[in-house]
């Protein structure tokens, strides 16, 4: 799947969602990846639980392995000069400068969070369930809309698989990115209640240190906005 968006901008930008169906390709693209999550916890600080030196960690067979799993879904934003044919406009050219990750779909067991102050979550049979995480544009492709194609092509991607069920895609924000809430805000989802930074690292299949260090004011306080987004069947 791809999508793209002619911004007014030196560049053209598409929405390209990881095949894992091509080893060399994969091998690659994961390459290239690696490369922009590293760059992603270094400029944002703030917005990742991962720092440069957890992110630095995985050996390069274990970032394919993670590409490849099932239920993991990666959508990258790239970036081609706007005099690229749109024959060229193909995942293996340009330049990384966005991403995405998607996990699902998730059972109710797994997904649900019952004091989350959230709405109702649906049985399995009526509704897809699916986790985001990992939004992120490099700084100088802001304010392109670059954000709103990367979050917008992941949610039809949800709803595509769903098929004839109903889909809910859930984002969990730092209670201070304000401009992340707004932005989710704007793009059809809803407030769903709070989740604690344990509940939110656990649920976007993130490294977990030992319970017993967890400071509970750190890990167990429900302060951070969760987003819904949730569509109809087909
Ligand atoms: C949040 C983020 C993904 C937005 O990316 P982006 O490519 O700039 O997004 P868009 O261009 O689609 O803009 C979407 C909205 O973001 C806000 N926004 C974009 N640029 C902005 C800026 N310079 N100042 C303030 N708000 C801005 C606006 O609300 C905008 O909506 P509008 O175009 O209707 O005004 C990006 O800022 C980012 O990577 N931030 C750091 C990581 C992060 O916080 N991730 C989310 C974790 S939950």
């Amino acid at each position: 799947m791809t999508t793209s968006l002619d911004a007014p901008s030196e560049f053209v930008y598409h929405v390209h969602h990881i095949p894992k169906n091509n080893p060399i390709l994969l091998s690659y693209l994961a390459g290239k990846f690696a490369s922009l999550k590293l760059n992603a916890v270094q400029v944002e600080k703030a917005a990742f639980s991962a720092t440069f030196a957890s992110e630095s960690i995985p050996s390069f067979t274990s970032r394919i392995e993670k590409l490849k799993l099932p239920h993991i879904h990666t959508f990258v934003a790239v970036a081609y000069p706007n005099s690229t044919p749109p024959s060229e406009q193909t995942i293996d050219q340009g330049d990384f400068i966005g991403c995405l990750t998607l996990i699902g779909p998730i059972p109710k067991t797994t997904y649900e969070w019952p004091e989350s102050g959230g709405r109702a979550i649906g049985c399995d049979e009526e509704e897809t369930k699916w986790q985001m995480t990992g939004v992120y544009t490099s700084p100088n492709h802001r304010g392109h809309g670059v954000g709103k194609l990367l979050i917008n092509s992941a949610c039809e991607f949800a709803v595509q698989q769903s098929g004839e069920k109903a889909s809910r895609v859930r984002a969990c924000t730092h209670p201070l990115n304000k401009k992340a809430l707004e932005l989710y805000l704007k793009l059809d989802f809803e407030r769903a209640g709070t989740c604690n930074r344990y509940e939110a690292q656990k649920a976007n299949e993130e490294v977990l240190p030992d319970r017993e260090t967890m400071d509970p004011a750190v890990w167990f306080s429900k302060v951070g906005p969760v987003l819904e987004r949730t569509s109809s069947g087909a």
